[in-house]
C-alpha cells in the first residue's frame, strides 16, 4: 500500500504531533507499507515566518522523523522543496479547486483569524497539500483529526481531475488513530495542543525536559469531581487518560479501572511519568541526529531521489492529460533531461 503524509518544519513539535503523525508514520513501516514522508517547508512560508529559523527547523524535524522510529531503509523521508513536482502539480491542480472549497477550508478560517497579512499562499495551502498527496498515486494519508477537511478535499479535487481528464490519480483515504487523533491542550482542553494556537503551559514539547513535562502535567486542568472516567462533561481528564493510552499503549478502559478511587492528583503524576518515559529514548536519539547534519542531509538527498522518481510519472501524465504541447525535450517542467528523440 502506498502512503504519504506531511508534516511542517516550523513551530515546535509537540505530543499532539507524535500521536496523530509519528507514531502513526513509524506503524507503517511494520505493516511493510511503501511509504513517504514530507517535511513540508513550502507549507510553512504560508505565515510569517524567519528565513533563518526554517531552515534550522527543517533539520530539527528531520532529526525528529528518524528518531521517533522512521527507518531510512524502509521510509522514504524528504524535504518537499526538493522536488520540484510538487509546486508544478500545485498550480495544474488549481484548475480543478474552486474558490468556494478553499473558503470553506476550517484550517484557512483559523490561521487567517490569527494573521496580520493574510497570504494568497494560505488561502491556497490545500492544493498544494493536494498535489503532494495525488503525485504518489497515495491510497492512505496517516494524519490527526485535524487534516480531515484537507484530506477530503484532495479526494474531491483527484475526482473532477480524473472526470475531466481521464483516469490519473489513486483516490486517497484518510488514517486516523482510534485513540489520539486530538490531543487537547492541558491547559484548555477545549482546545488542540498546538505550539500556534494552543496555550505554552499546556502544550508538551517533544524536547521538553522531563521536569518541564512533569510541571505541565502536574498543572494540567482537570475537570468538578475525581472520578478518572472519560465524559463529555470532562474534557480535561479525557484527554489526559487518552495520553496515558497513547504514551503506554494500554487500552483506556483498563486505565479506568486502575485509577478507580485513586483521585486525580496521583493520575496526572503518573501520566506525566509515562510522558517523560516516552520521550527519553526519543530526545537521546533525536540529540545524536541533528548533531550530524552531514549525515541527515545525505539522507534527505537520497529521500528526495526516490521521491523525484516516484512522482514524475504522474507529473507527466496530468501534462499529457492537461492538453499541453510537449517542449523540444519531452518535458514540460522542472529539471529536464532530454528524451531520446
Ligand atoms: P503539523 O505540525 O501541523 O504539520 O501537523 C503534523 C501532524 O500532526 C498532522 O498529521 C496533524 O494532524 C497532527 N497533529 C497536529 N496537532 C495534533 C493534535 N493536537 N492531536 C493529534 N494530532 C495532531
Ligand atoms: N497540512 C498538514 C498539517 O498541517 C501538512 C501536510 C502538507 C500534509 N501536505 C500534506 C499532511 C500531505 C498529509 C499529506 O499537518
Amino acid at each position: 500500500m502506498r502512503i504519504f503524509s506531511g508534516i511542517q518544519p516550523t513551530g515546535d513539535k509537540h505530543l499532539g504531533n507524535w500521536s496523530g503523525g509519528f507514531r502513526q508514520y513509524a506503524a507503517t513501516q511494520d505493516r511493510g507499507d511503501d511509504a513517504f514522508f514530507c517535511i513540508v517547508d513550502l507549507h510553512s512560508i504560508t505565515v510569517e515566518y524567519d528565513p533563518e529559523e526554517l531552515r534550522e527547523q527543517t533539520l530539527d524535524l528531520a532529526a525528529m522523523l528518524f528518531a521517533t522510529g522512521l527507518d531510512p531503509e524502509r521510509s522514504t523521508v524528504f524535504i518537499q522543496s526538493h522536488v520540484p513536482a510538487h509546486t508544478e502539480a500545485a498550480w495544474l491542480l488549481g484548475s480543478a479547486t474552486s474558490f468556494g472549497e478553499l473558503r470553506r477550508m476550517t484550517q484557512f478560517k483559523d490561521k487567517a483569524e490569527r494573521q496580520e497579512f493574510i497570504s494568497a499562499g494560505l488561502f491556497t495551502y490545500p492544493v498544494l497539500q493536494a498535489a503532494d498527496i495525488l503525485l504518489y498515486q497515495t491510497d492512505a494519508v496517516p494524519v490527526g483529526e485535524d487534516q480531515r477537511q484537507h484530506i477530503e478535499l484532495a479526494r474531491d479535487v483527484a475526482e473532477r481531475f480524473n472526470a475531466r481528464h481521464g483516469e490519473t490519480f489513486t483516490l486517497p483515504a484518510m488514517i486516523a488513530p482510534e485513540v489520539g487523533g486530538r490531543i487537547m491542550d492541558l491547559q484548555e482542553p477545549e482546545r488542540k495542543m498546538s505550539t500556534t494556537g494552543g496555550t505554552p503551559q499546556g502544550t508538551v514539547r517533544m524536547l521538553d525536559e522531563p521536569e518541564v513535562v512533569r510541571k505541565k502535567f502536574k498543572s494540567a486542568v482537570t475537570d468538578s469531581g475525581s472520578e478518572v472516567l472519560r465524559a463529555d462533561d470532562k474534557p480535561g481528564i479525557t484527554n489526559l487518560i487518552e495520553i496515558m493510552g497513547v504514551a503506554t499503549g494500554e487500552p483506556l478502559e483498563g486505565i479506568e479501572s486502575r485509577y478507580d478511587g485513586a483521585g486525580y492528583g496521583a493520575f496526572k503524576t503518573d501520566v506525566g511519568e509515562a510522558v517523560v518515559e516516552l520521550l527519553a529514548p526519543i530526545q537521546a536519539r533525536y540529540h545524536e541526529l541533528r548533531s550530524d547534519p552531514r549525515e541527515l542531509q545525505r539522507l534527505l538527498a537520497r529521500g528526495a531521489e526516490k521521491a523525484r522518481e516516484a512522482s514524475d510519472p504522474t507529473l507527466q501524465a496530468m501534462l499529457d492529460a492537461m492538453g499541453f504541447v510537449r517542449s523540444e525535450f519531452g518535458r514540460n517542467f522542472g529539471a529536464a533531461r532530454p528524451r531520446e528523440l
